[in-house]
């Protein structure tokens, strides 16, 4: 069988119109833009109105990926969504968008992977299209956390945003594309970024909707050094694996969590923060959407070239981590 390599070949993002400011928030909590600027870098995130869900986005995002592409929706063979905000618990998202796409002839697939989740699809995207399963596959972040996040609560409300974002990988014959990519995960350290009910374990009941356990949980600052450690490690095992080093990577596109952690990041592979995409105060944390969003912005925005090495690195609830390395 031909050696195939796996093609980014196409991007797309969409989000709610509707923008949180800061601002807004300092009406909600006791919380001042000044805290959520220099502790976060946000500025501003982007909330779903009421009847739109997670295949809305991914929809939209989709249909601007697919264009780019220039491919329809009956060539896609696999459809790989990555979210923790499914529109249901039953069935996938990823059916529920399949139909709206008219994508007849894709399998179908949910992959949960919190942050990291648009990292682990593009991972087995590659997987499947170089050993020839699929040629065609149409890989997606999604959320609309602002669903599932505690507006009470000033230690999470402040962070997290709604979007989506698209990449459709193609398989091709000459070298290049995504050239490999490094997933992880801990389970042990579960309970420090959770929504610990509406599971089988503790089904929602009247008590849950009182005490808050269906939303977001996170003790913040064990999250964010175990971020800074996994997103370092995971950016410099692609360096050893490919060879690749910070003087070749022309664009690192981090998880958008927080920019003391996309710093620290940088700083860990030497590489200058003008050669790091940062939407971060646009967005806040978008979860699976956040680098699928930015990589669609950097592409659209001509920050990519044919050639150009690019780094997608994430950290997220599991804890999950990873990278990919992308020759454009
Ligand atoms: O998506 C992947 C996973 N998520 C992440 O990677 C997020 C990782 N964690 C973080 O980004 C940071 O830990 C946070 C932004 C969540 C918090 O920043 P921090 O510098 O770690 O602050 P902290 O949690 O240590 O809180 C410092 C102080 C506390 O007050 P005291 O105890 O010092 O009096 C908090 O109660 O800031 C207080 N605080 C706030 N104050 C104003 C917490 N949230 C807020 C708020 N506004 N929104």
């Amino acid at each position: 069988m031909k050696k195939k390599y796996a093609r980014i070949t196409g991007t797309g993002s969409a989000a709610p119109d509707n923008i949180l400011t800061n601002a807004d928030l300092e009406k909600m909590v006791d919380t001042t833009d000044d805290w959520i600027t220099s502790r976060t870098g946000i500025k501003e995130r982007r909330i779903a109105p009421d009847g739109m869900a997670a295949s809305d986005y991914a929809y939209q995002a989709s249909l601007k990926a697919m264009e780019m592409a220039g491919i329809t929706a009956g060539e896609i063979d696999l459809i790989i969504l990555a979210t923790v905000t499914p529109d249901a618990p039953l069935p996938s998202t990823a059916c529920i968008l399949q139909d709206k796409l008219g994508a007849v002839n894709a399998a179908v697939v949910d992959i949960v992977a919190a942050c990291s989740g648009f990292i682990y699809g593009l991972s087995f995207a590659r997987a499947l299209i170089m050993t020839g399963q699929h040629d065609k596959i149409l890989v997606i972040g999604v959320e609309t956390l602002s669903r599932i996040v505690n507006w009470k609560d000033r230690n999470t409300c402040v962070l997290f945003g709604d979007g989506a974002g698209a990449a459709i990988v193609t398989a091709a014959d000459q070298p290049g594309g995504i050239l490999d990519t490094y997933i992880k995960a801990d389970g042990s350290l579960a309970h420090l970024l959770q929504v610990p009910a509406g599971g089988g374990r503790q089904p929602i009941t009247p008590e849950i909707v009182g005490n808050g356990a269906r939303y977001i949980q996170m003790e913040g600052p064990d999250v964010f050094k175990s971020a800074v450690k996994a997103m370092g490690e995971a950016a410099t095992k692609l360096i050893e694996k490919t060879g690749i080093d910070s003087n070749n990577i022309s664009l690192m596109i981090p998880h958008q969590a927080n920019i003391r952690i996309i710093e620290a990041t940088a700083r860990r592979i030497k590489l200058p923060m003008d050669r790091v995409f940062v939407n971060i105060q646009k967005y806040g944390n978008t979860s699976a959407a956040s680098i699928p969003i930015a990589l669609d912005e950097a592409n659209r925005n001509g920050l990519i070239k044919p050639g150009d090495n690019v780094m997608l690195v994430a950290f997220g609830a599991g804890f999950t981590w990873g990278s990919a390395l992308i020759e454009w």
